[in-house]
C-alpha cells in the first residue's frame, strides 16, 4: 500500500452477493407521474397540474408486459419513485423525440443493457444512461445498487456527533464545522489538498440552506455508464462539470481490514478491484481499521476507472458523525470536465515506482501514464 490519502486497495473482492431482483411485471403502470405526499396520499392538485407542467427527462428502460412493450419515463425534476410507464403508441404520439433517442441508444449498444437500466432504477439523482459500443458484456452479475454505505456486522456503527455549530447566520468564518472554508456560494469545493471535509450535521443550528451542506444533498451530475476498450465499464459526464463539483460518494459495504485482506486473497484471480481503505485520517502512519468494498453493493462510483492524470479526487468527509475510522468518501472534479469525457480517479495517488506494488497494465491513455496501476 502506498501513502497519500484515500486510495483503492489492490486485492479486494468479495464472493458474497445478492443479485438485484427487479421484475417489471409487477410494476404498477401509471399514466402520469404519481405524486405522493409523505403520508402516501396522492396530491391531486399536483397530479392535475403535472399534465401541463412535467416534461419527460428521458426514457430509462423498457419492459415487455403481457406481450406489449412499455417504456419507463423519468420525469424532469422528480425522483425515480414518480417514474411511470407508457406504451410505444403513447410515446410515439406524445414524445417521439424521447422514444427515438432511447431506440438509438439501444441500437448503438452491442450488449443487452436493459438489466443495467433495471438495476439503475434504485439510483438516486439524475437518471444514468448506459451504452456499450465495444463488446457484448452487459450488466455485472451479483451486483446491487445502493445509495449509502451498508455496514457489516463486525463494524461498529459510527457514534452521533459530540459537537455541532451554533451558527444561525450562515456557516462562514468562525463556524466550528467549516473552520476552513469548504465550499463557495455555488457549492463548489474550494479547499484543496488531502485534508478532511466536515459538513454541518443533524445537530447544527444552521438550516438546510447552509453553505456547508453539499455532499449530504446528493450529486446532481448527469452521468453515463460506458464500456471502454481494455478497461471495462467506466463513467462519462453528459454535462460540463465545473472544477470543485461534487460528483459521487464512494459507497459500498464497510468491512474490517482483516475481512478486506481475506476477500482480496479469495478473489485475486478475477482481476478487478472495488476496495477502498478508510485511511485518509491516517496517511501519516498508513494504517486503517476499515475498508469499503463495492464489488457486490455499490453505486456509480464503483465504475470509475483509474487514470494517472485524473480529473477527480477523493476526500474524506464527515457529516453525521466525526469518527475518524469511519469517514465517508466524496469524489469531486479537480478541473473543468467536458461533455463526454471519462471521469477518473487516481487509485493510488502516492504510489512510488519501486516501492509500491505494481498490478495490471494501465490503459488510462494519458501522457503522464505510469504504465502500471499500483496498490
Ligand atoms: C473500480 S473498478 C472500475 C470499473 C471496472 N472497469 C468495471 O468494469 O467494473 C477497477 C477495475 O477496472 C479496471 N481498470 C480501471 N482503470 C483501468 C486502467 N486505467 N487501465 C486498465 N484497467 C483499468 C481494472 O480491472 C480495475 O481492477
Ligand atoms: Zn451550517
Ligand atoms: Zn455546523
Ligand atoms: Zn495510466
Amino acid at each position: 500500500m502506498t501513502r497519500g490519502g484515500a486510495k483503492q486497495r489492490g486485492t479486494g473482492r468479495s464472493a458474497k452477493s445478492s443479485a438485484a431482483s427487479h421484475d417489471n411485471s409487477d410494476q404498477q403502470l401509471t399514466q402520469q407521474p404519481a405524486l405522493e405526499s409523505s403520508d402516501g396520499e396522492i396530491e391531486e392538485d399536483e397530479v392535475a397540474s403535472s399534465k401541463s407542467s412535467f416534461e419527460v427527462e428521458a426514457i430509462v428502460g423498457d419492459a415487455m408486459i403481457e406481450g406489449e412493450q412499455y417504456f419507463e419515463i423519468q420525469w424532469r425534476g422528480l425522483g425515480i419513485e414518480h417514474n411511470s410507464f407508457r406504451t410505444k403508441d403513447e410515446m410515439e404520439r406524445e414524445n417521439p423525440k424521447a422514444l427515438a433517442k432511447y431506440m438509438r441508444t439501444l441500437g448503438k449498444s452491442k450488449a443487452d443493457v436493459r438489466k443495467f437500466y433495471q438495476l439503475l432504477r434504485d439510483a438516486k439523482g439524475p437518471p444514468i444512461s448506459v451504452i456499450n459500443t465495444v463488446d457484448e458484456v452487459g450488466c455485472p452479475e451479483n451486483f446491487t445498487y445502493i445509495n449509502q454505505n451498508i455496514y457489516s456486522d463486525e463494524v461498529p456503527r459510527p457514534c452521533t456527533p459530540m459537537f455541532w455549530c451554533e451558527c444561525t447566520n450562515g456557516c462562514r468564518e468562525g463556524c466550528e464545522c467549516a473552520s476552513e472554508r469548504n465550499y463557495d456560494n455555488r457549492g463548489m469545493l474550494v479547499s484543496v489538498g488531502k485534508e478532511r471535509i466536515v459538513e454541518c450535521g443533524p445537530l447544527c443550528k444552521c438550516g438546510d440552506d447552509c453553505i456547508n451542506r453539499v455532499v449530504q444533498k446528493g450529486s446532481k451530475a448527469v452521468l453515463e455508464l460506458r464500456r471502454y476498450p481494455h478497461k471495462g465499464w467506466g463513467v462519462a459526464t453528459k454535462r460540463l462539470l465545473k472544477r470543485g463539483t461534487f460528483v459521487a460518494e464512494y459507497v459500498g459495504e464497510v468491512i474490517t481490514t482483516d475481512e478486506a485482506e481475506s476477500r482480496g486473497f479469495k478473489d485475486k484471480p478475477q482481476g478487478l478491484t472495488y476496495m477502498y481503505d478508510l485511511d485518509n485520517e491516517f496517511f501519516a502512519s498508513d494504517c486503517s481499521d476499515f475498508s469499503i468494498d463495492a464489488k457486490t453493493h455499490g453505486n456509480i462510483s464503483r465504475f470509475f476507472n483509474h487514470s494517472c492524470d485524473p480529473n477527480m479526487n477523493t476526500r474524506s468527509i464527515y457529516i453525521e458523525h466525526r469518527d475518524p475510522r469511519l469517514h465517508r468518501l466524496a469524489i469531486f472534479a479537480t478541473r473543468k470536465i467536458k461533455v463526454g469525457e471519462e471521469l477518473t480517479i487516481d487509485y493510488s495517488p502516492g504510489a512510488v515506482e519501486g516501492e509500491s506494488v505494481k498490478t495490471d497494465p494501465c490503459h488510462c491513455g494519458s501522457k503522464k501514464c505510469r504504465k502500471f496501476m499500483y496498490f
